[in-house]
Formats: structure tokens, sequence, C-alpha cells
């Protein structure tokens, strides 16, 4: 199936919740509910302020702290702005960048997530760079020509080798927050084509070393079968990442996936 080229990675988009206290709680219930084989990385994106908390609640543990959003300039007049280098300082190893709602609700441009994924990689970050339709352009038929037409502008001025350090998140805008997934055949094809893209980009092994998650009301009840596809190599998640025990649950399904697939790969 390939997937041994890349890991797999379950990654919490916490959004504005989880505040430093609140972490303290939420790590005693997640910490013994994460398998010691290291089948999947674990990813928890935190609002800024509460990095540091967070990266000290998961030390000796095998989950990295992200952020949510970074600007692309290094210092300077940016009121309300946090750079790569301090989310690098506060302990983060991760960043997401081009969400949908950060596009939708402040105006962030394709051309803001290509500066800003530069400034990642230049601070050493590993960004989950995210892309997605809206319900108007899946009814449409544009789901296609926009992905490409976004992951062509985000990865602008990459090589073969700085695109493997980047993991790509396809995001259908109308399943975010709704309780609404994409059925795992629709998020597989998306997926195998946002494969095709890198594929076609940046060569065949690049495309097969760079992980693409599925987000979007990803939960416990689905989590297995949409990671089973064979373009998707994990999740990103909402709101089940606020629930200790739900993310879990997905955490576990990810690892009994991923050793399913390390049999199959070694028995071909
Ligand atoms: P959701 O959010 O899991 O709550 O749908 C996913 C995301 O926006 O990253």
């Amino acid at each position: 199936m390939n997937k041994k080229y890349r890991r797999a990675i379950i990654a919490g988009n916490w959004k504005m919740n989880m505040t430093p206290t609140d972490v303290r709680d939420y790590a005693a219930e997640l910490k013994p509910l994460i398998p010691k084989e290291k089948l999947c990385d674990i990813v928890l994106c935190a609002p800024a302020v509460t990095i540091p908390a967070a990266v000290r609640a998961f030390r000796a543990t095998r989950v990295a702290i992200g952020g949510q959003n970074m600007h692309y300039e290094a210092s300077g007049a940016y009121t309300g702005e946090i750079s790569a280098d301090m989310l690098v300082a506060a302990g983060a190893k991760y960043t997401i960048i081009g969400h949908s709602e950060r596009r939708a609700y402040y105006g962030e441009t394709d051309a803001d997530v290509n500066k800003k994924l530069h400034a990642a990689l230049a601070a050493g970050l590993r960004p989950i760079v995210c892309v997605g339709e809206t319900l108007d352009q899946r009814e449409t038929g544009a789901t296609y020509s926009l992905i490409n037409y976004q992951l062509s502008m985000a990865l602008y001025g990459l090589d073969a080798t700085t695109v493997r350090r980047v993991t790509i998140a396809y995001e259908p805008i109308w399943a975010i927050g709704t309780g609404r997934a994409a059925t795992a055949e629709d998020a597989e094809e998306v997926c195998r084509d946002i494969r095709i893209f890198l594929r076609s980009n940046f060569g065949a092994r690049s495309a097969r070393a760079v992980s693409i998650l599925y987000g979007g009301s990803m939960k416990p009840a689905n989590a297995a079968e949409l990671l089973a596809c064979p373009d998707i190599d994990g999740g990103l998640i909402g709101g089940a990442s606020l629930k200790a025990d739900e993310f879990g649950q997905i955490i576990a399904a990810a690892q009994e996936t991923a050793r399913m697939q390390r049999e199959e790969d070694e028995a071909e």
C-alpha cells in the first residue's frame, strides 16, 4: 500500500478552546490512552497562550505540540501576531497554516499561506497546510481545480526535498464542525488527487513521502474507515480532540490501522 514511506499523524486542533489550566486535566486523561508503540505521530495544536502549558503537561510523552497560525514576518509592528520563531521558542514543533476558518474570517489569502509556509519551514516547524472546498464549490464540480489551485499557490517555491517536511490536510469546509464528515470514498478521491498533484509537481518519491490528513468531523465512529483509505495518512481533528477519551479512541484507530498496514506491507 506504500504507506510505509510516510508517517501516520493524528493532530488535534483545539481552535479557541483550552486555557493553560484546562490542559492539566486533559493531559491526565489522555496520557494513559497513549500507546507505547509509536505507529503514528500525535500532535495537539493549541492556542498560542496555552502552548507552554501543553508542552509542560506532555513532556516526556510522544505528544508534540503545535500552533494554529503564525505570521510570516520574523518580528515587527504586527499587533496581535505571533512569529514562527516565537512558536518554536514556546516549544511548538508543528503549526497549522491556512485553516479555512483563518481564510474565511480573517481574509487569509493563498499568497499569505505560501509566505507563512516558507517562514514556518525556515524556522524548523512542521507545517500542516489546509486546503478544502465549500459545499457550493463541490456541488458545481469545482473541487478538483480549486484544490489544485490552493496547492499550487501554497507550495509555490518549494523543491522536491523541502516539500517532504510539509503535511497537507484536506478539510472540506462543509464537513468542518458540522458533524457531517465526507464519506471515505469522497475523502479518498480528493486525497488521491492531492497525491497526484504532488507527483506531477515534485516527483514520485516526494509524493509518496508526504502525509495527507483528512479533517472535518472525524470522530471515533468514522476514524477507522477514513484512516484505512490508501491516500489518507491521518486526521486533523477539531471537536473530537477536545475530549481526551474521544481523541484517545482516534489515536487507537490510527495505531490499529497502521499495524494492519505494516503487516500487509511485510507480506507483500
Ligand atoms: P472538526 O474540525 O473536527 O470539528 O470538524 C476540524 C478542523 O477544523 O480542523
